[in-house]
């Protein structure tokens, strides 16, 4: 059974469809913004820190319990255990919470690339220009339809594939491109800074918040506790070596937003002259700072153009498979037709991401803890869901499935798991315990008991 359901011809295939859904806006608009807002090199260490343990653990759970099953989330946590079957629907609660508001930003691209498509790219590189741009009602409005209207039509017409094919070509551009930018924005005066900012852990700066905003957009840029994983899996072929491939993918994945930090915040210092208020802008950050750079580069306009267009893509790749999980979803629990269930999606996302697009402006008098709406769904979904399914996730492998079980998934036609003793302590101990601290004192400042 699970042959035929294999997709994924070879490891190779395995490991970029993968990746095509891991690297997205989470490396290039989320990661860089939390990382200038968390202190820099404090954030990047703990966020490399957990990457090699906590995000491998996972994801080598996820992976080998779909490759086990042969099944997607809910499926599978209920076929291994009835009383896990909850599991499944709680993360596949997450896919649909970040879905809108993922799209909401795939707009501001949309947006950023006409303007510069149209040559209006010094206009762009004024300060009030993203302000008033997400402040307004309809053109946001208008381009988070506009994305979300793409990702859907791919998706009901099922041509997904063609994509995947020509993200091939473009993601490794976009990393060339990547670099390009960040090597030439280090040469701009005061870049310096940014970059030690961006590079130096400070002990002092390590938090509650620091270490959660760090976990969150882990599993976000993974593509973890939501079940996505578990369908990947569920397409892998036994004989490809699973370790080696989320190695690969981890390595990827991490190296893009690394990347996309170092384009970002040392640009940050260069131009704010020293002025550090921008580096917690927030969700806005690469918007207001990209244009920039670009404009005070030769043939700046033709090099954003590309850039905008490429990230793009790598959002719509991502895009792509919160829709098809969601859609798979219905589909499965509720025996949906593919078509009916595809628009169902959409308009949907179109309704959910409304409040969304309209925080910054119409709906901004809708605020909690400083957050807008936007940040408000990017909080519940990666700060309190996504730790609350990678804990059960952790319980279920750890104590009722047993590491053992996912151990011998991985070593499935001979292969090795080098790191089977590490997989086992974080999944069993570490990652609980940890979580659920991180849980607790997350609660426990939104509740406003104490500030973190
Ligand atoms: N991992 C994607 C990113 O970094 C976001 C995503 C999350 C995509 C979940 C699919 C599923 O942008």
């Amino acid at each position: 059974m699970q042959q035929e359901r294999s997709n994924f011809t070879n490891k190779l295939g395995f490991v970029l469809a993968a990746a095509g859904s891991a690297v997205g806006l989470g490396n290039i608009w989320r990661f860089p913004y939390l990382a200038a807002k968390y202190g820099g090199g404090t954030f990047l260490l703990i966020y490399l820190i957990l990457a090699v343990t906590f995000g491998f653990s996972l994801m080598i759970a996820e992976i080998a319990i779909g490759r086990k099953t042969g099944l997607s989330a809910i499926g599978a946590f209920q076929s291994l255990d009835k009383r896990f079957g909850f599991l499944g629907i709680l993360a596949s609660a997450v896919p649909i919470i970040i879905f809108p508001y993922y799209s909401v930003i795939g707009g501001w691209v949309l947006k950023y690339f006409a303007v510069f498509i149209s040559g209006n790219m010094t206009t762009s590189a004024a300060d009030d220009y993203f302000p008033s741009f997400i402040s307004g009602a309809f053109e946001p409005l208008g381009w988070f339809a506009l994305f979300l209207g793409a990702t859907a039509i791919i998706v009901l017409f099922g041509v997904e594939k063609g994509i995947e094919k020509v993200s091939k070509i473009l993601m490794p551009l976009l990393v060339v491109l990547t670099l390009f930018v960040a090597v030439y924005g280090l040469t701009i005066d005061g870049a310096m800074d940014g970059l030690a900012y961006y590079l130096k852990p400070h002990m002092a700066d390590v938090s509650a918040k620091t270490i959660l905003a760090a976990m969150g957009q882990l599993f976000y840029s993974m593509s973890l506790a939501m079940g996505i994983m578990i369908t990947y899996g569920s397409y892998m072929k036994k004989d490809n070596n699973l370790e080696s491939s989320v190695r690969q993918i981890e390595i990827f994945d991490t190296g893009v937003a690394f990347l996309a930090g170092l384009m970002i915040i040392p640009a940050v210092f260069a131009f704010s002259g020293g002025d550090r208020s921008q580096l917690s802008a927030g969700p806005g950050l690469m918007f207001m700072t990209l244009p920039k750079v670009f404009n005070s580069m030769k043939f700046g306009g033709v090099v954003g153009t590309l850039f905008f267009i490429l990230v793009f893509f790598a959002a719509l790749t991502s895009a792509i498979s919160l829709m098809e999980t969601i859609v798979s979803i219905f589909m499965d629990k509720l025996h949906w037709q593919r078509r009916g269930t595809c628009i169902f999606v959409f308009v949907l996302a179109l309704i959910m991401g409304i409040p969304s697009s309209l925080g910054f402006g119409p709906l901004s008098f809708i605020s909690w803890m400083g957050m807008s709406v936007l940040d408000i769904m990017d909080f519940v979904s990666n700060s309190v869901l996504m730790p609350i399914v990678a804990f059960f996730t952790c319980i279920f492998v750890g104590f009722i499935l047993k590491p053992k079980t996912v151990a011998d998934e991985v070593k499935e036609g001979g292969a090795k798991f080098g790191a089977e003793k590490m997989f086992t302590v974080v999944i069993k101990w570490i990652a609980p315990i940890f979580l659920v601290l991180i849980l607790a004192s997350s609660i426990a400042s939104a509740l406003g008991l104490f500030t973190i």
